[in-house]
This record gives structure tokens, sequence and C-alpha cells, in this order.
């Protein structure tokens, strides 16, 4: 899709598209999936990525073998400003690297490799497998009322601060954090640092020195916690990982750690957001709210529509890059662009949803791509459900009488942020 400026020359929409209401994607994206499943966009620092608007093209192309997660790709598509070549810190071409060099380079690599959710099959598969028994639907189900305890824990704090509270801070925040530390087992007293660090690297506008800062410093953080597990390996994630993987030899020390730093930031940002933006939208529909109350059997379904309604991730997790040519409705990718699935999009189209518009706790909206689809589907989607339905569950029973304390257009929204949600959601009761 492209557009006429006023001198007559012809320019790509410019990408990404900011949400202009809390309740629905970018307005553009109407307009587009009505025009095309797939629409070139112009990225802000530079060059032209596809966007796919539809639910069964993002289907189609996230399951394609032609369609590639490695950034290290050329052409792979990205948003932000490009990186500075690191620095030549004295090593001439003619000298060779040292033992020590190799081995931090080496090291480096697998840090990026353990981050498997930018590596292709067959290699994403070797780490995904490592992680898919700790994320079973049991696993989770046993998890339940660890994450029943920590939330009552913090509902417990906020009644007893008394209104107003901030949703955002007091609930969704140290929730999500909170639950996937004791999962890696990350002490409790670190949860702070290891908050304000992720939500830095989700900031759409965060300075690149500031990006930069807040990675190595969790890398390091990691890397501490990764030694201290290897001496003593405990009875966690973390701590399995070593015993069976690291141990077998399948899986090294440094890759262990860009496992852990994906894990950790990974969904952090989108269930903390998730918890506070479905609370808003229970709250503006009151019917519904009632319902739930009356019934929490339907907090599944309605926790499956609110990730589908909100689809707080839109093209963040989707930036992919074509390795062969490929085409769909008449358009071609050509091997080396970049795409963009717009899961915003794909989730309000009228081909997969009737009424896409409408929030409807009884729709059946499983099908929605809120966790992505294909080989990279999000590992811990049976994990946030579980923390959205009992964080939703528990405001629901617990405060019944919660209510906003400003009005809904004086809400601070993310709008700038990859991650859409609130910077706070302040209620009272
Ligand atoms: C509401 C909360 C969440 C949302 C909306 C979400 C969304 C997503 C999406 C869209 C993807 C697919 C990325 C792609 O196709 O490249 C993904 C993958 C992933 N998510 Fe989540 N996620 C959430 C929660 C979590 C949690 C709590 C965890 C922590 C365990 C997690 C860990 C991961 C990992 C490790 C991957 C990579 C999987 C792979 O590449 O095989 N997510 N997530």
């Amino acid at each position: 899709m492209t557009e006429i400026d006023s001198n007559g020359s012809v320019r790509e929409l410019s990408f990404p598209m900011a949400r202009r209401c809390p309740f629905a994607p970018p307005p553009e994206y109407e307009r587009l999936r009505a025009d095309s499943p797939l629409v070139r966009v112009q990225l802000p620092h530079g060059g032209t990525a596809w966007v796919v608007t539809r639910h069964a093209e993002a289907q189609q192309l996230l399951t394609d073998p032609r369609v590639s997660s490695d950034a290290n790709r050329p052409g792979f598509p990205s948003v932000r400003p490009p990186q500075e070549p690191p620095a030549d810190e004295g090593t001439s071409s003619a000298e060779p690297l040292t033992a020590e060099q190799l081995t931090e380079l080496a090291e480096i690599a697998q840090f990026h490799e353990g981050q498997f959710i930018n590596l292709d099959p067959p290699r994403h598969g070797h780490y995904r497998r490592m992680l898919i028994s700790e994320f079973g639907a049991r696993q989770m189900n046993e998890l339940r009322p660890e994450v029943q305890r920590i939330t009552d824990r913090l509902v417990d704090d906020m009644l007893a601060k008394g209104s107003p509270a901030d949703l955002v801070e007091d609930l969704g925040l140290p929730l999500s954090s909170l639950v996937i530390c004791r999962l890696l087992g990350v002490p409790y007293e670190d949860h702070e640092y290891f908050q304000s660090a992720t939500r830095t690297l989700v900031q759409l506008d965060a300075e690149p020195e500031q990006l930069k800062a807040a990675m190595e410093g969790l890398i390091d953080f990691l890397d501490e916690l990764v030694k201290a597990a290897v001496r003593e390996p405990g009875d966690n994630l973390i701590g399995r990982l070593i015993n069976e993987q690291v141990g077998s030899g399948e899986l090294t020390r440094a890759a262990l750690v860009g496992m852990a730093f994906l894990l950790l930031t990974a969904g952090h940002e989108a269930t903390a957001n998730m918890l506070p933006l479905g609370m808003l939208t229970l709250l503006e529909h009151p019917r519904q709210l009632a319902e739930l109350r009356e019934n929490p059997a339907l907090l599944p379904g309605a926790v499956d529509e609110l990730l589908r309604f909100h689809s707080v991730s839109d093209w963040a997790a989707f930036d992919r890059v074509a390795t062969e040519d490929i085409e769909i409705d008449g358009r071609k990718i050509m091997a080396g662009e970049g795409i963009f699935v717009l899961s915003a999009s794909a989730n309000r189209d009228e081909r997969a949803f009737e009424r896409p518009d409408t929030f409807d706790i009884h729709r059946k909206a499983r099908h929605h791509i809120a966790f992505g689809y294909g080989v990279h589907q999000c590992i811990g989607q049976n994990l946030a459900r579980a923390e959205l339905e009992i964080g939703l569950g528990t405001l629901l029973r617990r405060i019944p009488a919660l209510r906003l304390d400003k009005p809904m257009d004086e809400l601070p929204f993310k709008y700038q942020n990859f991650v859409f949600g609130l910077h706070a959601m302040p209620v009272r009761w």
C-alpha cells in the first residue's frame, strides 16, 4: 500500500503506526486489512518492510519455512536506530586474537544462541525442547497455588496500604516478575532491579546508551546467578537445566545465561501490562464483569478474549525476514525483505472473528495469535494465562468495590512502547 504525497510522488506508509485509543489497534489497520493482506511500509530509520494484516496470511507466513527469525540475516527489519559498530579496541587484523578474547567471543555467541526466539529450526528446537516440560499444562497447574499465594500477598499489601492503589506498580509488575523470578530461582530481593532493567528494554524511545546499560546489567546479573547455581543447583528451572543439560554437554553455561535472559524478558512486560489493561476493560464492561464475578468458570475464556482484544505485543515479537521469494495474493516478498506480522490487526480480522471490535467474554477466541503461531508460539502462554486468571479472579473476589480513581481520558497509556499497556492505573475501593 502506497500513498501519493502533495508532490504527486508515491511514498510508502510510515511504520510503526500508533494506537490512539486504548481499546483499539492503530486506526489505519482496518483500511490496510481491507485493501490487502500484505502492505509495504517505510521503517523509521530507513528501508522498507512488509506488514501482514490478515489472520490467515499471518498464520501462513508464521509457519512458512522460507521465513526466518534470525536477526543476523541480511534484511532483517528493525524499528530501532542502527547500532554503532563496536569500537576497535586496539586489535589490528594483523594481530591474532588472544585465547581470552576467543573465549569471550565464543561465550557471546553462545549467549545469543540461548535466546532461541531468534533461531530457526533445527537449532531453535534443540533449545526449545529443553523447556517444554517446564512450561507444560501439568507444571503450570502445579504452580497455580504458588501464583495464588503471591497474588494474595500483593492484594493483602494493597488493602493494608488502603486506596488509592496503582494496579500496575502494586500488582501487574510485581506479580509477573515474582512468578518468573520464582520459577528461575532469582532471589526475591533482586526483583526490583530486574523490573527497572526490563522496563527500559521495552521502551520504544529508550536512548541506545540506556538500552545498552540495561542489557549489560541484566546479563551480568544472570551470569552471576548461573555461576552460583553451577556451584549449588537449586530445585528450580536453572538448577534442573544445569543438572540435566549443562551436565550432559547439550547446553553451555553461556547459552543458559541467554536462555534465562530470554525467559525473564520475553513475557514479563506483556503479562504485567495485560493484568491492569484486563481489569480496565472489565470495569468498562460492567455487565460482563458482574457475570464473571458470578461465574468464575468464565475466566479462562475471558482471558483469551482479553488477549485477542488488546494484542499488546502487536508486531513487536513478530519480526521476520524472507529467505526465498514468497508470493501471496499477487504480491511478491523478495528474499531478504523484512516482514512484521500485525497481530493486533490479525486478531481484529473479520474473516476470523465475528464482530471483532466487540469485547465479548463468551467468544471462542482461542485461535487468536496474541501468543504467536507456529514453532515460536509463546512457550510461557500457560503461565501467562494462569497469572491473568488468578490476578483478575482475585481482584473480582477480594475487592468487589474496585473502581478507577481517575477518568479514563486521564490515564497514561503506553502509546510509545513496544508492548502496549498503562504506565499507571490508579484505583480505589
Ligand atoms: C500476556 C503475556 C504474553 C504474551 C502476549 C506473549 C507473546 C508472545 C509471542 C507473540 C511470542 C511469539 C514470538 C515469535 O513468533 O517470534 C512469544 C514467544 C515467547 N514467549 Fe511469550 N508472551 C507472554 C508471556 C510469556 C511469559 C510469561 C513467558 C515466560 C516464560 C514467555 C516466554 C516466551 C518465550 C521464551 C518465547 C519464545 C518461544 C520460541 O521462540 O520458541 N512469554 N510470546
